[in-house]
Protein backbone atom coordinates (compact mmCIF):
# COMPACT_ATOMS: atom_id res chain seq x y z
CA UNK A 1 0.00 0.00 0.00
CA UNK A 2 1.89 3.46 -1.31
CA UNK A 3 1.96 5.82 1.90
CA UNK A 4 -1.21 8.19 0.36
CA UNK A 5 -3.52 4.88 0.22
CA UNK A 6 -2.42 3.93 4.26
CA UNK A 7 -2.76 7.57 5.60
CA UNK A 8 -6.50 7.97 3.28
CA UNK A 9 -7.89 4.58 4.71
CA UNK A 10 -6.39 5.56 8.34
CA UNK A 11 -8.84 8.70 7.83
CA UNK A 12 -11.49 7.44 5.87
CA UNK A 13 -11.90 4.50 8.52
CA UNK A 14 -11.21 5.86 11.86
CA UNK A 15 -12.73 8.08 14.45
CA UNK A 16 -10.43 10.52 16.11
CA UNK A 17 -10.57 8.68 19.35
CA UNK A 18 -9.03 5.92 17.54
CA UNK A 19 -5.79 7.76 16.45
CA UNK A 20 -3.02 7.41 19.13
CA UNK A 21 -1.71 11.00 17.82
CA UNK A 22 -5.39 12.73 18.57
CA UNK A 23 -5.18 15.88 21.19
CA UNK A 24 -7.90 18.04 22.18
CA UNK A 25 -5.29 20.67 22.60
CA UNK A 26 -2.45 21.62 20.08
CA UNK A 27 -1.14 23.10 23.89
CA UNK A 28 2.66 22.43 23.05
CA UNK A 29 2.61 23.93 20.06
CA UNK A 30 0.83 27.06 20.54
CA UNK A 31 3.87 27.46 23.85
CA UNK A 32 6.52 27.52 21.08
CA UNK A 33 4.56 29.69 18.56
CA UNK A 34 3.58 31.92 21.56
CA UNK A 35 7.48 31.70 22.60
CA UNK A 36 8.53 33.69 19.11
CA UNK A 37 5.24 35.74 19.36
CA UNK A 38 2.87 34.44 16.96
CA UNK A 39 0.55 37.76 15.71
CA UNK A 40 -2.76 37.81 13.97
CA UNK A 41 -0.91 39.13 10.46
CA UNK A 42 1.35 35.87 10.57
CA UNK A 43 1.78 33.46 8.27
CA UNK A 44 1.38 29.50 9.24
CA UNK A 45 1.71 26.58 7.55
CA UNK A 46 1.05 23.17 8.92
CA UNK A 47 2.46 20.74 7.01
CA UNK A 48 0.88 17.26 7.78
CA UNK A 49 -2.01 18.90 9.04
CA UNK A 50 -4.22 16.13 9.55
CA UNK A 51 -7.21 16.79 11.96
CA UNK A 52 -5.59 18.59 14.30
CA UNK A 53 -7.41 21.30 16.55
CA UNK A 54 -4.32 23.70 15.88
CA UNK A 55 -5.91 25.47 13.18
CA UNK A 56 -8.91 26.00 15.31
CA UNK A 57 -6.85 27.80 17.51
CA UNK A 58 -4.87 30.09 15.43
CA UNK A 59 -8.65 31.39 13.97
CA UNK A 60 -9.89 31.89 17.41
CA UNK A 61 -6.84 34.02 17.74
CA UNK A 62 -7.64 35.68 14.65
CA UNK A 63 -5.10 34.47 12.18
CA UNK A 64 -6.25 34.66 8.83
CA UNK A 65 -3.53 33.17 6.22
CA UNK A 66 -3.40 30.03 7.13
CA UNK A 67 -2.38 26.89 4.86
CA UNK A 68 -3.37 23.11 5.56
CA UNK A 69 -0.86 20.19 3.85
CA UNK A 70 -1.79 17.00 3.78
CA UNK A 71 -1.17 14.05 2.13
CA UNK A 72 -4.33 12.93 2.50
CA UNK A 73 -7.35 14.79 1.37
CA UNK A 74 -9.75 12.62 3.79
CA UNK A 75 -8.11 14.27 6.24
CA UNK A 76 -8.38 17.85 5.19
CA UNK A 77 -12.17 17.34 4.91
CA UNK A 78 -12.74 16.20 7.44
CA UNK A 79 -11.00 19.42 9.21
CA UNK A 80 -13.11 21.57 6.63
CA UNK A 81 -16.59 19.71 7.73
CA UNK A 82 -15.51 20.17 11.71
CA UNK A 83 -14.45 24.24 10.96
CA UNK A 84 -17.54 24.84 8.40
CA UNK A 85 -17.78 28.54 7.69
CA UNK A 86 -14.85 29.51 10.36
CA UNK A 87 -12.63 27.41 7.93
CA UNK A 88 -13.49 30.19 4.75
CA UNK A 89 -9.83 31.56 4.74
CA UNK A 90 -8.30 28.53 5.49
CA UNK A 91 -5.64 27.45 2.09
CA UNK A 92 -6.10 23.56 2.13
CA UNK A 93 -3.49 21.36 0.24
CA UNK A 94 -3.44 17.74 -0.56
CA UNK A 95 0.45 16.63 -1.52
CA UNK A 96 3.28 15.16 -0.22
CA UNK A 97 5.58 17.68 1.80
CA UNK A 98 8.64 15.82 0.23
CA UNK A 99 7.42 16.67 -3.51
CA UNK A 100 5.31 19.98 -2.76
CA UNK A 101 5.96 23.21 -4.92
CA UNK A 102 5.39 26.17 -2.64
CA UNK A 103 5.02 29.13 -4.66
CA UNK A 104 4.96 31.99 -1.33
CA UNK A 105 7.33 31.95 2.07
CA UNK A 106 5.54 31.87 5.33
CA UNK A 107 6.66 33.30 8.76
CA UNK A 108 5.51 29.78 10.48
CA UNK A 109 5.48 26.25 9.22
CA UNK A 110 4.79 24.13 11.72
CA UNK A 111 4.53 19.90 11.89
CA UNK A 112 3.69 17.59 14.85
CA UNK A 113 4.61 13.87 13.67
CA UNK A 114 5.11 14.03 10.07
CA UNK A 115 8.63 14.80 9.36
CA UNK A 116 9.58 11.26 11.54
CA UNK A 117 8.14 9.16 9.11
CA UNK A 118 10.85 10.15 6.47
CA UNK A 119 12.99 7.14 7.12
CA UNK A 120 14.84 7.64 3.60
CA UNK A 121 17.65 10.32 3.44
CA UNK A 122 16.42 11.54 -0.06
CA UNK A 123 13.00 12.22 1.24
CA UNK A 124 14.43 14.03 4.70
CA UNK A 125 16.66 16.03 2.00
CA UNK A 126 13.22 16.78 0.02
CA UNK A 127 11.45 18.11 3.09
CA UNK A 128 14.59 19.88 4.36
CA UNK A 129 14.80 21.62 1.08
CA UNK A 130 11.13 22.56 1.04
CA UNK A 131 11.52 23.92 4.84
CA UNK A 132 14.29 26.36 3.56
CA UNK A 133 12.28 27.09 0.94
CA UNK A 134 9.10 28.05 2.48
CA UNK A 135 10.33 29.80 5.32
CA UNK A 136 10.63 33.45 4.88
CA UNK A 137 14.11 34.96 6.70
CA UNK A 138 13.92 35.24 10.53
CA UNK A 139 10.39 32.91 9.94
CA UNK A 140 9.96 30.09 12.45
CA UNK A 141 9.22 26.28 12.05
CA UNK A 142 8.08 24.30 15.27
CA UNK A 143 8.74 20.43 14.38
CA UNK A 144 7.79 17.93 16.50
CA UNK A 145 8.48 14.31 16.36
CA UNK A 146 8.86 11.12 18.92
CA UNK A 147 11.82 11.84 21.08
CA UNK A 148 14.62 9.38 21.53
CA UNK A 149 12.55 7.47 24.00
CA UNK A 150 9.51 7.55 21.98
CA UNK A 151 7.87 4.40 20.35
CA UNK A 152 9.50 3.73 17.12
CA UNK A 153 6.49 2.84 14.96
CA UNK A 154 3.36 5.78 14.56
CA UNK A 155 0.29 4.51 12.84
CA UNK A 156 1.97 1.12 12.36
CA UNK A 157 4.48 2.87 10.28
CA UNK A 158 8.17 3.26 11.20
CA UNK A 159 9.66 6.26 12.72
CA UNK A 160 12.75 8.51 13.04
CA UNK A 161 13.29 9.31 16.54
CA UNK A 162 14.77 12.46 17.62
CA UNK A 163 16.61 14.75 20.45
CA UNK A 164 16.21 18.48 19.66
CA UNK A 165 19.81 18.42 18.90
CA UNK A 166 19.70 15.67 16.28
CA UNK A 167 16.68 17.11 14.69
CA UNK A 168 19.01 20.65 14.33
CA UNK A 169 21.96 18.48 12.61
CA UNK A 170 19.53 16.84 10.56
CA UNK A 171 17.93 20.20 9.15
CA UNK A 172 21.89 21.40 8.82
CA UNK A 173 23.07 25.18 9.21
CA UNK A 174 21.12 28.15 8.24
CA UNK A 175 17.93 26.83 10.20
CA UNK A 176 19.15 27.29 13.93
CA UNK A 177 17.66 25.95 16.93
CA UNK A 178 16.06 28.42 20.03
CA UNK A 179 14.12 26.41 21.77
CA UNK A 180 12.72 23.08 22.89
CA UNK A 181 10.68 21.13 25.16
CA UNK A 182 9.71 17.80 26.12
CA UNK A 183 5.71 16.69 26.23
CA UNK A 184 4.54 13.69 27.13
CA UNK A 185 1.27 13.12 24.67
CA UNK A 186 -1.48 10.92 26.40
CA UNK A 187 -3.11 9.06 23.37
CA UNK A 188 -6.63 8.89 23.85
CA UNK A 189 -6.48 4.91 25.07
CA UNK A 190 -4.10 6.58 28.13
CA UNK A 191 -0.92 5.63 27.19
CA UNK A 192 2.13 7.65 26.86
CA UNK A 193 4.54 8.74 24.24
CA UNK A 194 7.75 11.24 25.04
CA UNK A 195 7.14 13.55 22.03
CA UNK A 196 10.20 16.59 21.81
CA UNK A 197 8.84 19.71 20.14
CA UNK A 198 11.85 21.93 18.63
CA UNK A 199 11.49 25.45 17.80
CA UNK A 200 13.87 26.74 14.91
CA UNK A 201 14.46 30.15 13.13
CA UNK A 202 15.51 30.55 9.80
CA UNK A 203 18.61 32.75 9.42
C1 LIG B 1 0.60 11.28 12.94
S1 LIG B 1 -0.39 12.24 11.91
C2 LIG B 1 -0.28 13.85 12.68
C3 LIG B 1 -1.39 14.78 12.22
C4 LIG B 1 -1.33 16.18 12.84
N1 LIG B 1 -0.08 16.84 12.56
C5 LIG B 1 -1.60 16.14 14.32
O1 LIG B 1 -0.73 16.52 15.11
O2 LIG B 1 -2.72 15.74 14.69
C6 LIG B 1 0.64 12.43 10.48
C7 LIG B 1 -0.02 13.24 9.38
O3 LIG B 1 0.92 13.53 8.37
C8 LIG B 1 0.38 13.25 7.11
N2 LIG B 1 1.52 12.90 6.26
C9 LIG B 1 2.35 11.83 6.42
N3 LIG B 1 3.35 11.88 5.52
C10 LIG B 1 3.13 13.00 4.78
C11 LIG B 1 3.81 13.60 3.69
N4 LIG B 1 4.93 13.04 3.17
N5 LIG B 1 3.33 14.74 3.16
C12 LIG B 1 2.20 15.30 3.68
N6 LIG B 1 1.51 14.78 4.71
C13 LIG B 1 1.97 13.65 5.25
C14 LIG B 1 -0.63 12.16 7.34
O4 LIG B 1 -1.62 12.10 6.36
C15 LIG B 1 -1.17 12.53 8.72
O5 LIG B 1 -2.25 13.42 8.63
Amino acid sequence: MSRQAHWETVYSQKHEDELSWHQPSPAASLELLDHVGLHADASVADIGAGTSRLVDSLLARGLGDITLLDMSGAALDATRARLGAAGASVSWTVADVTRWQPARRFDFWHDRAVFHFLTAPEDRAAYIARLRDSLKTGGHAVIATFALDGPEKCSGLPVMRYAPQTLAETLGAGVDLIAERRHLHQTPWGSTQAFQYSLFRRG
